[in-house]
């Protein structure tokens, strides 16, 4: 039988608790002298394989230390001031430590009679970031996973809004050539497939086209489809880029259509009173996705879905099994559960709520301006360099840029970003990855860490151009 006594006792749980907490604080202690990223040797998951599941368990010591040395340490850490890759994760200690308050207390966040308390928390964070967005008739929301189950949660609530089990056959939607692949993904995975999904082309500013957007609609009404959806971005993961958001409003209001936001990365520019007007538009929207584990600095798992109208969640997602009776919910206590796809789920509105209480509003708005600080002191740098090129000026917390060169071609300037990139990331001392843009590869920082310096950033564009020009002496040499 399992009891205490066999597993962990409450004091040896409080130790062990201790013990760990110790190591990862020591850890996170002066991260700026820690490495970005740690290179797994070839042997490393070998070593973990043969650990293997024993049959017989082992003091919890043993495998905590185990982990701390032989699994956690080997990652590139998108919490690091110096990881500029993705869209990084710079999650705050308090939401750390509002994580494993939810965890500790483990409660089925699913209905809101199961916790009253934790569900008028998720619900009134909820409405005050509706608030921040404009959403203001019947507005709500849940929180999701992340920005992917964000967008899906959204795009089935305009899916059944918009068509119905005769047209869904016809629907079309409509994104961008930047627009995040989860939104696709989330699309065919909804019944929309490729072929109804059109891409619309951008602008010298990666900003959708709202004229081609416009065109498209037409066309696909006189071949007898039904344009239901468009989806503009608030901040591109490739450069920031923001759409002509109360333009495609407009469109969807003529044709009635379902305007969502992709908002995972942008949207907390909304927290920004420097920068919110940038956000013009969100208020428009029918739906919009926030992902709190980007720029909001929360622990991964922690995203928002917010619509303007609730009862259009409460249409797609609204279950009523003879097991859940005894805790249906009503207007006043709407059950998460009902609003979105998952039944059981973590309160992960907590942390996001403890950071709020314990940093305020003013201090996330000045972490999150920092973000646009970082980006224009990259492009300073880079300006002040002999032979880059910036593709896409710093715009939110992104710039993307490229080593120019007459004397390779255009296929091994490809190659030299992606050594560039290598290089540093094998230096430990930042990660800068590759994307493409306008069909050439180019280097992409985002810098979301409120600790990340002037001189952090300096120093790795320094870095970058020193790589630049070896790697390219190195081609030249073997060309030769
Ligand atoms: C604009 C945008 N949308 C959606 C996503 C997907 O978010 P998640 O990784 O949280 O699922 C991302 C991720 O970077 C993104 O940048």
């Amino acid at each position: 039988m399992i009891n205490s006594e066999n597993v962990l006792n409450s004091t040896q749980l409080e130790e062990a608790i201790q013990k760990f907490v110790h190591t990862f604080c020591l850890e996170k202690h002066d991260i700026h002298s820690q490495k970005v990223t740690w290179h797994t040797d070839e042997g490393q998951a070998e070593k973990i394989k043969q650990i293997g599941i024993p049959k017989d368990g082992r003091p919890v010591d043993d495998v905590i230390t185990e982990m701390v040395k032989e699994v956690y340490r080997y990652r590139g850490d998108a919490n690091h001031p110096r990881f500029f890759g993705f869209v990084p994760g710079p999650a705050s200690s308090v939401s750390w430590l509002g994580d494993i308050m939810t965890s500790a207390y483990n409660i089925h966040a699913g209905g809101s009679k199961l916790a009253p308390t934790v569900n008028c928390i998720e619900q009134e964070v909820i409405q005050w970031l509706c608030h921040q967005a404009g959403f203001c008739e019947n507005p709500g929301g849940v929180f999701v996973s992340g920005g992917s189950m964000a967008n899906i949660t959204a795009l089935t609530a305009a899916r059944d809004n918009k068509l119905n089990e005769e047209t869904l056959h016809l629907g079309v939607a409509y994104i961008s050539d930047q627009t995040h692949s989860s939104v696709a993904k989330g699309l065919r995975i909804i019944g929309i497939p490729n072929t109804r999904i059109r891409k619309i082309h951008t602008n010298s500013n990666f900003q959708l086209k709202t004229d081609l957007l416009e065109s498209q609609i037409q066309k696909d009404l006189e071949n007898g489809l039904l344009p239901f959806v468009v989806i503009g971005t608030a901040g591109t993961t490739n450069t920031g880029s923001i759409d002509p958001l109360e333009k495609i409003s407009q469109i969807c209001s003529k044709y009635n259509l379902w305007f969502h936001i992709d908002g995972a990365y942008g949207a907390s520019v909304l927290l920004s009173p420097k920068y919110r007007h940038l956000l013009k538009g969100t208020e428009l929207a029918d739906s919009m996705s926030w992902d709190a584990h980007k720029w909001l600095f929360q622990t991964y798992g922690c995203a928002m879905v917010l619509v303007k109208d609730i009862k259009h969640l409460f249409k797609s997602f609204h279950v009523n099994p003879e097991y859940l009776k005894d805790i249906e919910g009503d207007a006043e206590h709407i059950n998460p559960w009902d609003i979105g796809m998952e039944l059981t789920r973590p309160a992960r509105g907590l942390k996001l709520w403890l950071t709020l209480q314990v940093l305020g509003t003013d201090l996330i708005g000045s972490a999150i301006e920092h973000g646009f600080e970082l980006a224009t002191w990259a492009e300073e740098t880079l300006r002040e360099l002999d032979h880059w090129e910036i593709v896409s000026k710093s715009q939110l917390a992104m710039i993307n840029f490229r080593y120019t060169s007459d004397e390779i071609s255009e296929e091994a300037l490809d190659l030299l970003h992606e050594r560039i990139s290598e290089r540093i990331l094998a230096s430990g001392y930042a990660a800068v990855f590759t994307t493409v843009l306008n069909g050439k590869k180019v280097l992409r920082i985002c810098a979301l860490h409120p600790e990340t310096t002037r001189d952090d950033m300096r120093t790795t564009i320094h870095m970058l151009d020193t790589f630049a020009r070896e790697i390219l002496a190195d081609m030249k040499k073997q060309n030769s």
